[in-house]
């Protein structure tokens, strides 16, 4: 087979065959297919689609680049979360130990930032010593043990997610239907789990900008789950505006530590119960929903989730004196307070815009090989629906290159501030 001639016939509009997905994805792990010739097949599935036969076959693809991991006798109880991506998006660093601590085991392989949106792998690997990258032996034992650990797709599992997601995320690749079905779903079904709750974040911040869009890509999940035998609950959620009130590495980990202390945001709060209560629900830990938020409040009154985060950052290797002390995150050089230039009420903050601007103080990569600057973020003083007066502070930029005032600027004019008052909307969108 003839890279080019695959690259041309996708192009085209027309369908690969099972054999043509199985070269091209084996031939690119091996290095007979250059990144140039894989970006621009990337880019033509993204502008011409796949049907359900391809999104199939290249989902097993993924999966056939590594091994499963098998759990025995599960008895429905292993249960993972996956997001589609967001700013501020910590939820899967709070919600699994609590889901751990009520009785579900979560073996979570995730994923690092891709273009605007933070990864939950760059946020755990901002905690000294911290390691994504354990053997697949090791990560099994951890599950056992603690209920749940987090590492990274690698050459065991899933490489060819690993490999195309970082290519993705530089080639402007990532928002596509069949591309984000294999990449999510490989990685799940590699993890041996019964079942998943999908956070489908939509909105001007999320790849996924509509209801329609989102309700093709649930879809498209689904069905790829129920293939494998997998089932699979979506929530739709917003993301126009950052979620909770940190964006960045470190200020994400010690928002996160602040949650499992009880002290949290409310829309962060939202989003991470109604996850927890399908999860729940699915491992059946409770019989209905409504039960679900008592039995998760539990688990952070008692103090029990956040010791059990303690564990699981001692298990794999990093520090968990940061949950008493979060100077050992480090701190970035230089803050930066954003000022209001009117008086009103926030009506927008564009999450796509501050995502982009924090990639220039090193919150994000631009290529393949940058390293993050796990201190530089944002922390939000006011959020959608708050009154602001002229002058007073939306939030305040840490950083530590010389690009901090174009940085600041660009976060100020992603502040939509109106005269009316806004009514403070809930971020669940929907259910699938
Ligand atoms: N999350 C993933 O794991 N993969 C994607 O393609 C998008 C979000």
């Amino acid at each position: 087979m003839n890279p080019t001639e695959l690259i041309i016939k996708k192009r085209d509009g027309k369908k690969l065959s099972k054999e043509g997905i199985h070269f091209f994805t084996t031939e690119y792990l091996v290095g007979n297919i250059s990144e140039y010739q894989m970006s621009a097949m990337l880019m033509a599935i993204l502008l011409k689609g796949m049907d359900f036969d391809e999104t199939y076959w290249l989902t097993q693809e993924y999966i056939s680049s590594g091994e499963v991991i098998k759990f025995e006798n599960t008895n429905g109880r292993f249960i993972d979360k996956h997001s589609t991506g967001g700013v501020g998006d910590k939820v899967s660093i709070v919600l699994a130990p609590i889901a751990a601590e009520c009785g579900l085991f979560v073996p979570m392989i995730s994923g690092r930032g891709l273009e605007h949106t933070g990864g939950t792998l760059d946020k755990l690997e901002s905690i000294p010593g911290f390691q994504t990258q354990i053997p697949l032996k090791r990560f099994k034992e951890l599950v056992l043990q603690n209920h749940f650990a987090i590492i990274g797709q690698s050459k065991e599992i899933v490489p060819a997610d690993r490999r195309i997601y970082a290519l993705r995320d530089v080639t402007g690749t990532v928002e596509s239907i069949p591309l984000m079905t294999a990449s999510i779903m490989s990685k799940k079904i590699s993890s041996g789990i019964d079942g998943l709750v999908i956070d489908l974040k939509v909105g001007e911040g999320a790849f996924v900008k509509d209801l329609d869009t989102a309700k093709k890509l649930a879809e498209s999940l689904s069905k790829i789950g129920a293939k494998f035998g997998k089932t699979v609950k979506i929530l739709f959620t917003n993301m126009d505006s950052p979620l909770g009130s940190c964006i960045g590495n470190s200020l994400e980990i010690i928002e996160c530590i602040e949650f499992l202390k009880g002290n949290y945001q409310e829309d962060l709060k939202e989003v991470t119960f109604a996850l927890l209560a399908e999860m729940l629900l699915m491992g059946k830990i409770v019989k209905a929903k409504n039960q679900a938020e008592e039995t998760i409040m539990q688990t952070i009154k008692s103090g029990k989730a956040l010791q059990r985060f303690a564990k699981f950052v001692e298990l794999q290797d990093g520090n968990p004196g940061i949950v008493n002390d979060y100077s050992i995150l480090g701190k970035a050089k230089y803050a930066l307070p954003i000022i209001a230039e009117k008086e009103g009420y926030v009506k927008d903050i564009n999450s796509k815009e501050i995502g982009w601007a924090l990639i220039d103080v090193g919150a994000g990569r631009r290529k393949i090989s940058d390293k993050i600057d796990y201190t530089a973020g944002l922390k939000l003083s006011k959020k959608v629906g708050d009154y602001v007066q002229k002058n007073e502070v939306l939030g305040e930029l840490f950083y530590n290159n010389g690009k901090g005032e174009r940085v600041a600027d660009r976060i100020k004019k992603s502040y939509c501030i109106v005269k009316s008052s806004i009514i403070k909307k809930g971020r669940i969108l929907g259910i699938y």
